[in-house]
Protein backbone atom coordinates (compact mmCIF):
# COMPACT_ATOMS: atom_id res chain seq x y z
CA UNK A 1 0.00 0.00 0.00
CA UNK A 2 3.20 2.35 -0.12
CA UNK A 3 2.50 3.18 3.52
CA UNK A 4 6.32 2.95 4.01
CA UNK A 5 6.30 0.99 7.40
CA UNK A 6 5.26 -2.44 8.08
CA UNK A 7 2.11 -0.75 10.12
CA UNK A 8 0.00 -1.10 7.21
CA UNK A 9 -0.41 -4.54 7.98
CA UNK A 10 -2.33 -3.92 10.80
CA UNK A 11 -4.22 -1.12 11.08
CA UNK A 12 -5.64 -2.21 7.35
CA UNK A 13 -6.55 -5.51 9.04
CA UNK A 14 -7.89 -4.19 12.28
CA UNK A 15 -10.09 -2.01 10.09
CA UNK A 16 -11.52 -4.37 7.79
CA UNK A 17 -11.91 -6.82 10.90
CA UNK A 18 -13.96 -4.37 12.63
CA UNK A 19 -16.26 -3.23 9.78
CA UNK A 20 -16.94 -6.38 8.77
CA UNK A 21 -18.44 -7.38 12.75
CA UNK A 22 -20.42 -4.22 12.82
CA UNK A 23 -21.95 -5.16 9.46
CA UNK A 24 -22.50 -8.53 10.53
CA UNK A 25 -24.30 -7.27 14.36
CA UNK A 26 -26.74 -5.72 12.27
CA UNK A 27 -27.82 -9.04 10.83
CA UNK A 28 -26.42 -8.34 7.55
CA UNK A 29 -24.84 -11.63 6.84
CA UNK A 30 -21.24 -12.72 6.71
CA UNK A 31 -19.12 -10.24 4.84
CA UNK A 32 -16.59 -12.19 2.67
CA UNK A 33 -13.41 -10.65 1.23
CA UNK A 34 -14.43 -9.99 -2.32
CA UNK A 35 -17.27 -7.97 -0.79
CA UNK A 36 -15.42 -5.25 1.28
CA UNK A 37 -15.34 -2.88 -1.58
CA UNK A 38 -19.23 -3.51 -2.79
CA UNK A 39 -20.83 -0.12 -3.11
CA UNK A 40 -23.25 -1.07 -0.29
CA UNK A 41 -20.65 -1.58 1.95
CA UNK A 42 -19.06 1.39 1.06
CA UNK A 43 -22.27 2.85 1.74
CA UNK A 44 -22.22 1.56 4.90
CA UNK A 45 -18.60 2.40 6.22
CA UNK A 46 -19.53 6.10 5.30
CA UNK A 47 -21.14 6.85 8.70
CA UNK A 48 -18.02 4.82 10.69
CA UNK A 49 -15.39 7.04 12.04
CA UNK A 50 -12.05 4.82 13.11
CA UNK A 51 -10.38 7.23 15.92
CA UNK A 52 -7.02 6.31 17.17
CA UNK A 53 -3.38 7.86 18.76
CA UNK A 54 0.06 8.03 16.72
CA UNK A 55 3.60 8.44 16.58
CA UNK A 56 3.04 7.88 12.27
CA UNK A 57 2.85 4.75 10.92
CA UNK A 58 -0.24 3.33 12.78
CA UNK A 59 -2.45 6.19 12.18
CA UNK A 60 -1.30 6.24 8.54
CA UNK A 61 -2.57 2.27 8.14
CA UNK A 62 -6.16 3.49 10.42
CA UNK A 63 -6.21 6.13 7.39
CA UNK A 64 -5.39 4.25 4.72
CA UNK A 65 -7.72 1.01 5.58
CA UNK A 66 -10.18 3.76 6.47
CA UNK A 67 -10.18 5.02 3.26
CA UNK A 68 -10.15 1.84 1.34
CA UNK A 69 -13.29 0.70 3.27
CA UNK A 70 -14.77 4.15 2.59
CA UNK A 71 -15.04 5.25 5.89
CA UNK A 72 -13.61 8.11 7.99
CA UNK A 73 -10.76 8.21 10.43
CA UNK A 74 -9.31 10.65 12.80
CA UNK A 75 -5.95 10.52 14.35
CA UNK A 76 -3.85 12.48 16.81
CA UNK A 77 -0.43 13.07 16.82
CA UNK A 78 2.07 15.17 19.28
CA UNK A 79 3.51 17.68 18.67
CA UNK A 80 6.57 15.32 18.41
CA UNK A 81 5.19 13.56 15.13
CA UNK A 82 7.40 15.09 12.12
CA UNK A 83 5.33 17.14 9.73
CA UNK A 84 6.41 14.51 6.77
CA UNK A 85 3.41 12.32 8.90
CA UNK A 86 0.88 14.78 9.31
CA UNK A 87 0.49 15.55 5.31
CA UNK A 88 0.91 11.79 4.36
CA UNK A 89 -1.98 11.17 6.76
CA UNK A 90 -4.23 14.11 5.27
CA UNK A 91 -3.09 12.52 2.05
CA UNK A 92 -5.18 9.23 3.53
CA UNK A 93 -8.38 11.49 3.92
CA UNK A 94 -7.76 11.15 7.83
CA UNK A 95 -8.89 14.44 10.41
CA UNK A 96 -5.36 15.40 12.04
CA UNK A 97 -5.29 16.82 15.47
CA UNK A 98 -1.98 17.71 17.31
CA UNK A 99 -2.30 16.88 20.98
CA UNK A 100 0.17 16.51 23.59
CA UNK A 101 3.70 16.57 23.81
CA UNK A 102 3.91 13.14 24.37
CA UNK A 103 2.69 9.49 22.60
CA UNK A 104 0.99 9.25 25.85
CA UNK A 105 -0.63 12.32 25.45
CA UNK A 106 -2.22 11.78 22.04
CA UNK A 107 -3.87 8.39 23.53
CA UNK A 108 -5.07 10.17 26.07
CA UNK A 109 -6.88 12.37 23.77
CA UNK A 110 -7.59 9.84 21.38
CA UNK A 111 -9.77 7.57 24.10
CA UNK A 112 -11.87 11.13 25.23
CA UNK A 113 -12.78 11.57 21.30
CA UNK A 114 -14.18 7.93 21.22
CA UNK A 115 -15.79 8.44 24.23
CA UNK A 116 -17.32 11.58 23.02
CA UNK A 117 -18.17 11.29 19.69
CA UNK A 118 -18.88 7.21 19.90
CA UNK A 119 -15.93 6.95 17.18
CA UNK A 120 -14.65 3.63 16.75
CA UNK A 121 -11.30 3.67 18.74
CA UNK A 122 -8.55 1.33 17.03
CA UNK A 123 -5.49 1.85 19.20
CA UNK A 124 -1.66 -0.62 18.51
CA UNK A 125 -1.56 -0.09 22.19
CA UNK A 126 -3.44 -2.09 24.73
CA UNK A 127 -4.35 -2.17 28.90
CA UNK A 128 -7.14 -3.61 31.22
CA UNK A 129 -10.30 -3.91 29.56
CA UNK A 130 -9.26 -2.55 26.21
CA UNK A 131 -7.84 -5.32 23.76
CA UNK A 132 -10.04 -6.46 20.90
CA UNK A 133 -8.66 -3.69 18.58
CA UNK A 134 -5.13 -3.99 19.33
CA UNK A 135 -5.41 -7.76 19.18
CA UNK A 136 -6.14 -7.51 15.74
CA UNK A 137 -3.16 -5.14 14.79
CA UNK A 138 -0.98 -7.82 15.94
CA UNK A 139 -2.53 -10.77 14.38
CA UNK A 140 -1.68 -8.55 10.99
CA UNK A 141 1.74 -8.51 12.03
CA UNK A 142 1.73 -12.24 12.13
CA UNK A 143 2.30 -11.97 8.76
CA UNK A 144 5.45 -10.69 8.67
CA UNK A 145 7.00 -14.20 11.04
CA UNK A 146 5.12 -16.23 9.06
CA UNK A 147 6.59 -15.75 5.40
CA UNK A 148 10.19 -15.75 7.29
CA UNK A 149 9.22 -18.91 8.47
CA UNK A 150 8.26 -19.72 5.31
CA UNK A 151 11.31 -18.51 3.47
CA UNK A 152 13.44 -20.42 6.40
CA UNK A 153 11.70 -23.64 6.00
CA UNK A 154 12.19 -23.91 2.09
CA UNK A 155 15.77 -22.97 2.74
CA UNK A 156 16.11 -24.98 5.67
CA UNK A 157 18.24 -21.86 7.17
CA UNK A 158 17.07 -20.17 10.18
CA UNK A 159 18.44 -17.57 12.01
CA UNK A 160 20.44 -17.89 15.73
CA UNK A 161 19.31 -14.30 16.97
CA UNK A 162 16.26 -12.03 15.95
CA UNK A 163 16.91 -8.68 17.43
CA UNK A 164 12.90 -7.17 17.49
CA UNK A 165 12.84 -3.43 18.16
CA UNK A 166 9.48 -2.11 20.34
CA UNK A 167 7.41 0.85 20.66
CA UNK A 168 4.22 -0.16 22.45
CA UNK A 169 5.62 -3.77 21.61
CA UNK A 170 3.00 -5.11 19.21
CA UNK A 171 5.25 -6.22 16.25
CA UNK A 172 7.78 -8.07 18.89
CA UNK A 173 4.89 -9.46 20.71
CA UNK A 174 3.07 -10.70 17.79
CA UNK A 175 6.62 -12.00 16.04
CA UNK A 176 7.69 -13.58 18.77
CA UNK A 177 4.65 -15.41 19.57
CA UNK A 178 4.66 -16.76 16.03
CA UNK A 179 8.31 -17.56 16.65
CA UNK A 180 7.99 -19.47 19.79
CA UNK A 181 4.14 -21.24 18.30
CA UNK A 182 5.56 -21.90 14.67
CA UNK A 183 9.34 -22.14 14.18
CA UNK A 184 11.21 -25.86 13.84
CA UNK A 185 14.09 -24.21 15.02
CA UNK A 186 13.92 -21.71 17.86
CA UNK A 187 16.79 -18.67 17.99
CA UNK A 188 17.14 -16.07 20.59
CA UNK A 189 14.87 -13.61 20.43
CA UNK A 190 15.99 -10.18 21.55
CA UNK A 191 14.12 -6.98 22.42
CA UNK A 192 15.36 -3.90 21.56
CA UNK A 193 13.96 -0.78 23.20
CA UNK A 194 15.44 2.94 23.56
CA UNK A 195 17.00 3.44 26.75
CA UNK A 196 14.57 6.47 27.02
CA UNK A 197 12.05 3.52 26.84
CA UNK A 198 12.60 0.61 28.28
CA UNK A 199 8.97 -0.08 29.03
CA UNK A 200 8.88 -3.79 27.71
CA UNK A 201 12.14 -4.30 29.97
CA UNK A 202 11.09 -2.72 33.14
CA UNK A 203 7.37 -4.07 32.99
CA UNK A 204 8.76 -7.55 32.29
CA UNK A 205 11.49 -6.96 35.63
CA UNK A 206 8.23 -6.08 37.39
CA UNK A 207 5.94 -9.06 36.66
CA UNK A 208 2.92 -5.96 35.76
CA UNK A 209 2.66 -3.40 33.36
CA UNK A 210 4.80 -0.47 34.32
CA UNK A 211 5.18 3.09 32.89
CA UNK A 212 8.67 4.30 32.54
CA UNK A 213 10.02 8.08 32.08
CA UNK A 214 12.40 9.52 30.00
CA UNK A 215 13.71 12.18 27.48
CA UNK A 216 12.33 12.29 24.41
CA UNK A 217 14.08 9.80 21.99
CA UNK A 218 15.16 9.90 18.57
CA UNK A 219 13.64 6.78 17.95
CA UNK A 220 10.25 8.67 17.81
CA UNK A 221 8.42 5.63 16.80
CA UNK A 222 9.84 3.32 19.54
CA UNK A 223 9.52 6.34 22.38
CA UNK A 224 6.43 4.53 24.16
CA UNK A 225 6.42 5.04 27.59
CA UNK A 226 4.02 2.47 28.38
CA UNK A 227 3.48 -1.18 27.15
CA UNK A 228 0.68 -3.04 25.19
CA UNK A 229 -0.80 -4.94 27.96
CA UNK A 230 -1.14 -7.71 25.88
CA UNK A 231 2.46 -7.74 24.76
CA UNK A 232 3.79 -7.52 27.64
CA UNK A 233 1.68 -10.80 28.30
CA UNK A 234 3.15 -12.90 25.50
CA UNK A 235 7.02 -11.34 25.79
CA UNK A 236 6.27 -12.61 29.18
CA UNK A 237 5.38 -16.13 28.09
CA UNK A 238 7.87 -15.84 25.23
CA UNK A 239 11.66 -16.06 26.92
CA UNK A 240 13.04 -13.14 25.01
CA UNK A 241 15.90 -10.95 26.19
CA UNK A 242 16.12 -7.10 26.98
CA UNK A 243 18.72 -4.77 25.74
CA UNK A 244 18.75 -0.74 25.48
CA UNK A 245 19.90 1.16 23.05
CA UNK A 246 21.23 5.14 22.91
CA UNK A 247 20.27 7.41 20.59
CA UNK A 248 23.89 8.11 19.44
CA UNK A 249 23.54 3.69 18.66
CA UNK A 250 20.65 4.23 16.33
CA UNK A 251 22.04 7.04 14.12
CA UNK A 252 25.27 5.24 13.31
CA UNK A 253 22.42 1.83 12.62
CA UNK A 254 20.77 4.46 10.49
CA UNK A 255 23.95 5.77 8.51
CA UNK A 256 25.26 2.02 8.71
CA UNK A 257 22.36 1.23 6.47
CA UNK A 258 21.99 3.82 4.20
CA UNK A 259 25.60 3.31 3.23
CA UNK A 260 24.34 -0.45 2.84
CA UNK A 261 21.42 0.95 0.17
CA UNK A 262 19.08 0.54 2.64
CA UNK A 263 17.57 3.74 3.74
CA UNK A 264 15.79 4.03 6.82
CA UNK A 265 15.34 6.07 9.90
CA UNK A 266 16.74 5.47 13.95
CA UNK A 267 12.97 3.95 14.65
CA UNK A 268 13.76 1.59 11.46
CA UNK A 269 17.50 0.40 12.49
CA UNK A 270 16.98 -0.36 16.22
CA UNK A 271 16.75 -3.56 15.40
CA UNK A 272 20.14 -3.48 13.76
CA UNK A 273 21.54 -1.42 16.53
CA UNK A 274 20.47 -3.89 19.21
CA UNK A 275 22.98 -6.55 16.69
CA UNK A 276 25.72 -4.12 16.78
CA UNK A 277 25.56 -3.18 20.17
CA UNK A 278 25.86 -7.53 21.27
CA UNK A 279 27.59 -8.62 18.07
CA UNK A 280 31.36 -9.18 19.71
CA UNK A 281 29.16 -11.22 22.45
CA UNK A 282 27.02 -13.25 20.25
CA UNK A 283 28.84 -13.82 17.56
CA UNK A 284 30.81 -16.44 19.14
CA UNK A 285 27.76 -18.47 19.09
CA UNK A 286 28.98 -21.56 16.04
CA UNK A 287 26.68 -20.79 12.70
CA UNK A 288 25.79 -17.53 14.21
CA UNK A 289 23.13 -16.14 11.92
CA UNK A 290 21.30 -12.67 12.93
CA UNK A 291 17.92 -11.59 11.74
CA UNK A 292 16.78 -8.06 11.74
CA UNK A 293 13.87 -6.42 10.68
CA UNK A 294 13.72 -2.89 8.92
CA UNK A 295 10.85 -1.39 10.19
CA UNK A 296 10.19 1.60 8.10
CA UNK A 297 11.88 3.38 5.07
CA UNK A 298 13.34 6.42 5.69
CA UNK A 299 10.62 9.52 5.57
C1 LIG B 1 8.83 2.01 12.10
C2 LIG B 1 8.38 1.40 13.38
N1 LIG B 1 9.14 0.46 13.94
C3 LIG B 1 8.78 -0.13 15.09
C4 LIG B 1 7.62 0.23 15.75
C5 LIG B 1 7.29 -0.44 17.04
O1 LIG B 1 6.08 -1.10 17.00
P1 LIG B 1 5.27 -1.34 18.35
O2 LIG B 1 4.80 0.00 18.81
O3 LIG B 1 4.19 -2.25 17.93
O4 LIG B 1 6.22 -1.92 19.31
C6 LIG B 1 6.79 1.21 15.19
C7 LIG B 1 5.57 1.63 15.86
O5 LIG B 1 4.95 2.62 15.52
C8 LIG B 1 7.16 1.81 13.96
O6 LIG B 1 6.42 2.74 13.37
Amino acid sequence: MNLGSFKALGGVYAVAKLLAEQWEAGGRGKLEPEDFLNAEVKNFAQSITYVCASAGNHGLAVAAGAKLFGAQSRVYISQEVPGSFESRLNDQGAEVIRAGMTYEESVAAAIEDAALTGAVHLADGSWENYTQAPRLVMEGYTVVAEELREEFESKNEWPTHVYLQAGVGGLAGAIAYMIRKNWSVQPLIIIVEPNSAPCLKASNDAGRCVRVEGIVSNMGRLDCKEPSMIAHSILQLSNVEFITISDDDAIAATNYLDKQGIPTTPSGAAGYAGLSKLLSLQSQVAGFLPLVIVTEGAL
